[in-house]
């Protein structure tokens, strides 16, 4: 039987570790040739090493698959851009890109040093940017290709990442402007909110109420690459163990208005018009401080 990606191109960032290395693997077992894309730092973005991209590589290999290694900071324009050459070079086209690339930095946001902030919104945000961007100038020419983001449950907010939970707002952001932008082009664009254990769940500071494994999540992004999906854009889905879930797209849900402009008394006495959405982690937040204060982690 042909695999769901046969004669597909695909570059995936982040594939030499955790997610992405499962969804590596597993798109070429459905057939498509794959840039296995990854700098081999640590958790923290620290003592780059070019063998882990190798390594997936061999592995791909050894199965009967395709696949080259490139070994590149994807928050740089330049090691955006080397990643979706690897594919062109290689194969002539690219059909997909997966950028699931990330590094964390925790902090409180009173403690957080520029440094902190930089580093993760560089590799997590703009390392979404530098390939989507390459990717797109080569996807608009073939009026084909498929964007695959990955955001966090942690954008809707978090204690202690400020600097992760606003670089995965960005990417949910950035994936539904690609959507818009390139659908004339037959481009589409959505977004992964995962949860699987990985090195990087391991040390996040809260206690994951759900887990899966990398593996869990690589059907999805190998579902959102092929032509199976051909209407879905523009969105942003959970993937735990057997549970996928869609998220909403935001909009407006009450509004009020005045003749003219408001003074803030009128907006004072009138408020509960509009009123307050209801933000949930605000009412865990003596949960979490109570688990803080017996060394626990506290639970999602
Ligand atoms: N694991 C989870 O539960 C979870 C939850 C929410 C979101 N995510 C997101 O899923 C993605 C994958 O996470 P993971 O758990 O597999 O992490 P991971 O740490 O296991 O893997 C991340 C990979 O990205 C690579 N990388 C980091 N910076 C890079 C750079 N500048 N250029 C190239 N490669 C770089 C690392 O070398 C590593 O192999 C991340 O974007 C993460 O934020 C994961």
């Amino acid at each position: 039987m042909a695999g769901f990606l046969e004669e597909k191109v695909v570059a995936i960032t982040g594939a030499g570790g955790g997610i992405g290395r499962a969804c590596a693997v597993a798109c070429a077992a459905e057939g498509a040739k794959v840039v296995v894309a990854d700098i081999g730092v640590g958790l923290a973005g620290e003592d780059p090493r070019s063998e882990v991209a190798d390594a997936v590589v061999a592995e791909i290999a050894g199965a009967g698959g395709e696949a080259v290694a490139v070994a590149e900071d994807v928050s740089t324009m330049a090691g955006g851009s080397r990643v979706v050459d690897a594919a062109v070079e290689a194969w002539g086209r690219i059909d997909g890109v997966v950028a699931v690339a990330g590094i964390l930095r925790e902090r409180m946001l009173f403690n957080m040093s520029e440094d902190e902030w930089d580093a993760v919104i560089a590799t997590h945000l703009k390392g979404h940017f530098t390939v989507f961007r390459h990717a797109a100038a080569v996807m608009r020419k073939q009026e084909s290709g498929s964007l695959v983001g990955f955001t966090s449950g942690a954008f809707a907010g978090s204690v202690a990442q400020a600097n992760y939970s606003a670089a995965k707002g960005g990417i949910v952001s950035l994936v539904r402007s690609a959507a818009v932008g390139l659908h004339r082009y037959g481009v589409r664009a959505n977004a992964i909110a995962p949860i699987a254990r990985t090195r990087m769940s391991a040390n996040v500071p809260m206690e994951l109420g759900e887990m899966g494994e990398p593996e869990d999540v690589a059907p999805m992004v190998v579902y959102l690459l092929s032509d199976a999906a051909a209407e879905v854009t523009g969105q942003v889905y959970t993937v735990v163990g057997g549970r996928i879930a869609v998220w909403n797209q935001p909009a407006e849900v009450r509004e009020m208005r005045t003749e003219g402009q408001w003074s803030p008394e009128e907006i004072a006495s009138r408020f509960g018009e509009v009123g307050v959405e209801r933000m949930a982690l605000i009412d865990r937040l003596e949960e979490y401080r109570k688990a803080a204060a017996a060394g626990d982690k506290p639970n999602t």
